[in-house]
């Protein structure tokens, strides 16, 4: 039952990855209408109702779905279309927990059976000062990510690694990337064992219009 559940999630973000691929440019602008709204209604709602999980059940994740993950990181914008991004999947039990060391947060990664390490490719990246782009577009994987893993019925945390210089050592260490693979995050993920209420973080005292007030 569960697992239907999931095929259905599947299909339907396969529909709407496949729906804004056929169909955005297509001609009749009247025929987008209700996919467009219902694609734009379901996006809001996923990115209103993410929210950071720290514990798994140990239901497996499918190689569909891990395929999904990356596809949606990989269907972020990148600064000139660049896409300076590795990423490494990581399913592999004692690597997870390698990973995951023995630290405050290390129960967590005992729990996850499926970890994402985004990373930027160095060989890829801009040259000159447009190089630090790569953050920013790897952090755009990075959310995609997250917000595709809750839209399936996953739950997920972002783990900072990048700028920390013990964290990139440690990650390149086990996993044992070449010095141009910089780690920029792990996702930690699975399935939720927890359902906290995603926080209210609306301050319009955050927002100005036209220039600082
Ligand atoms: C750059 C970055 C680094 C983070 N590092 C960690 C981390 O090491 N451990 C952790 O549990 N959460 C980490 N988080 C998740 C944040 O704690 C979480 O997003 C924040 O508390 C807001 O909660 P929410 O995700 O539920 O909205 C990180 C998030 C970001 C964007």
């Amino acid at each position: 039952m569960k697992n239907k559940g999931k095929s259905l999630k599947v299909m339907a973000l396969s529909l709407i990855v496949a729906a804004f691929m056929t169909g955005c440019n297509c001609n009749n602008p009247d025929s987008n209408m209700s996919v467009d709204n219902e694609v734009k209604d379901n996006a809001i709602e996923t990115i209103m109702t993410r929210t950071s999980i720290r514990s798994f059940t140990d239901r497996a994740v499918s190689a569909d779905t891990v395929e999904m993950l990356l596809r949606a990181g990989m269907a972020a914008p990148t600064a000139v279309n660049l896409q300076p991004w590795h990423f490494v999947v990581v399913n592999d039990r004692a690597k997870i927990d390698e990973l995951g060391g023995n630290g405050r947060q290390s129960q967590m990664w005992h729990e996850s059976p499926l970890v994402i390490v985004v990373c930027g490719n160095m060989e890829k990246a801009m040259e000159g000062v447009g190089q630090a782009f790569w953050v920013q577009d790897c952090s755009a994987a990075t959310e995609n990510i997250l917000l595709a893993a809750h839209a399936l019925g996953l739950g997920a945390v972002w783990t900072g690694c990048y700028p920390i210089e013990e964290r990139v050592a440690n990650i390149s260490q086990v996993l044992g990337l070449p010095e141009h693979i910089v780690p920029l995050c792990a996702i930690v993920m699975g399935y939720p064992n927890e359902s906290p209420q995603p926080k209210d973080k609306w301050k319009p005292e955050n927002v100005s219009y036209n220039g600082f007030e």
